[in-house]
């Protein structure tokens, strides 16, 4: 492969899934169909919580990040495991149909779970919309705008006098000399080559 890069043209949002007993940030979410119920895609990485709990689900729920959400709810579902932490106990949300959705957030999505794929890395949930809803017209944050802020959106602080790697994807600080051989981001799951030593 010549330059992996150009998939980050590929235009995607920042959204957290939720669905019965946790949650996750995804930004791989996409509209796959159209009409009053369209089919809406989003891409689970097996080792997250929230894969398992989307397998004994049958409804989940996306509500989408704005620009000038609070990045405490992108650190809260997008840096940490429902296996550490009750995210909910940190953040704000409302309950539809069942789901817990994000308050601070530019609406929901409620989809009805209809089909599954599954990859080596990663589950394909493809649900049905069945609710919606549009809280704000405010600017939606899309994944490149996280990517160019995300510095300051997480401020990412590492600890004086130890070498560390920060994952360039999600923030992740490793500690240690070198990072382990094929050694991959145990938050976002990217490669050592995303990580640089600080
Ligand atoms: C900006 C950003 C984008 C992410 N996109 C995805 C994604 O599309 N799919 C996914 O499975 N995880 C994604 N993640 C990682 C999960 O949010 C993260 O691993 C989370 O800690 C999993 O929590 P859980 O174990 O409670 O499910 C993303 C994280 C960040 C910060």
């Amino acid at each position: 492969m010549k330059n992996k890069k150009i998939t980050r043209k590929i235009t995607q949002g920042m959204y957290v899934l939720t669905t019965q007993g946790g949650g996750c940030v995804v930004d791989a979410v996409s509209q796959v169909s159209a009409g009053d119920n369209p089919l809406i895609a989003v891409a689970v990485m097996k080792k997250n919580y929230t894969n398992e709990l989307m397998h004994k689900s049958n409804t989940f729920a996306l509500s989408v990040l704005s620009k000038d959400v609070n990045p405490e709810i992108i650190k809260t579902f997008g840096l940490n495991s429902m296996r550490d932490i009750n995210k909910f106990d940190h953040i704000k949300t409302t309950e539809v149909e069942g789901i817990n959705v994000i308050d601070d957030s530019l609406g929901y999505m409620i989809c009805e779970k209809v089909d599954t794929i599954e990859n080596e890395t990663h589950t394909l949930f493809i649900g049905k919309l069945i609710e919606a809803d549009v809280y704000k017209e405010d600017e939606a944050m899309s994944y490149g705008y996280y990517q160019d802020h995300k510095d300051e959106l997480l401020k990412v602080t590492t600890e004086k006098g130890r070498t560390a790697w920060v994952c360039m994807a999600c923030g992740y600080v490793y500690y240690g000399d070198e990072l382990p051989e094929n050694f991959k981001c145990p938050i976002c799951g990217v490669s050592a080559d995303m990580f640089e030593r600080k």
